[in-house]
């Protein structure tokens, strides 16, 4: 029984300088393949599903899935709810036994962020679950490219996109959250030209803010760029895009190889071991590997 609380983990990896994978599930290929590329390396990983998802993977039917592989793993694996947006989807997850769950209030005015965060709070811990919040906002990258707005403007005055370390302790003291997913200018999905990083931001972050800190938009970044990011304090990165292009990808490999496929299985056939050897390759830059 290998199901755990993401809590421990990630005072583990803070402590121990590394970062554990967050990866986000849509069906149970993609399931299989994280966890066995977390079991190769001997990582702890932690499973995640997207409010966003919700559509693809019905939260009721996929989570006793979930939590079912998490228990019969031979590594720790946590289950997470990412992004959450609606605190009736962080009490179903709390429910169906995720032992973590996001409150994603960071496209609102601060206030109400503390307020939403702290109301998550009090409902994960009634049921022993740890909380997610998030500060600054890690948007889209159609919008935030090379530390510009779309209309050019430098982020640094775009409104609530980069993190203001002051207010991140601010914010956790008063939320009491466990983790903080910060914005020091990484976006989700992948990067036209490369991000701006704004490392001494994050070793503010984390001089003053007492919880494990969350890196969110870890598709397309470089191995330096993590472990520069990581030596600044991040223990657990989020991680999707290349997984969903990489799927994609084994599916469109099979039907180019036989364009008269029918069988879904056959279609299908690539997509777990893609999703793995992703999964291993970043374990390793992470520096998670070989600590379960
Ligand atoms: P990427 O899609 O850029 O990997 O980001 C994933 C993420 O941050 C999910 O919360």
């Amino acid at each position: 029984m290998s199901l755990v609380n993401g809590v421990e983990m990630l005072w583990k990896a803070r402590s121990e300088g590394y970062a554990v994978g967050a990866f986000d599930l849509i069906n149970l290929e993609f399931l299989d393949g994280v966890l066995a590329g977390a079991a190769a390396r001997r990582a702890p990983v932690i499973l995640s599903l997207a409010e966003m998802h919700l559509d693809h993977a019905d939260l009721d039917l996929f989570a006793p899935a979930l939590i079912k592989a998490a228990e019969r793993a031979s590594v720790p694996v946590s289950v997470h709810l990412d992004h959450g947006e609606r605190l009736e989807t962080v009490e179903r997850a709390l429910a169906a036994g995720f032992t973590s769950v996001m409150i994603d209030g960071s496209a609102l005015p601060y206030e109400e962020n503390v307020r939403l965060t702290r109301e998550a709070v009090r409902l994960a811990r009634a049921a022993g679950a740890a909380v997610e919040a998030e500060l600054g906002h890690v948007a889209g990258r159609e919008f935030y490219v090379e530390g510009r707005d779309a209309a050019g403007a430098d982020l640094e005055d775009v409104p609530l996109f980069y993190t203001d370390p002051d207010q991140a302790a601010d914010f956790v003291e008063k939320t009491g959250c466990d983790f903080l997913a910060v914005s020091i200018g990484t976006v989700h999905g992948l990067y036209r030209g490369r991000p701006r990083l704004d490392i001494p931001r994050r070793e503010r972050i984390r001089d003053r803010v007492p919880v494990p800190l969350v890196l969110h938009g870890g598709s397309g970044l470089t191995d330096e760029e993590f472990r520069r990011l990581i030596a600044a304090g991040i223990s657990k990165i989020n991680f999707y895009t290349e997984l969903s292009h990489a799927a994609t990808r084994a599916i469109k490999d099979v039907i180019a190889a036989d364009p008269a496929v029918t069988g879904i299985t056959r279609v299908l056939s690539g997509v777990r071991d893609a999703v793995r050897r992703i999964v291993e390759e970043k374990v390793a830059v992470w520096g998670s590997a070989n600590r379960a």
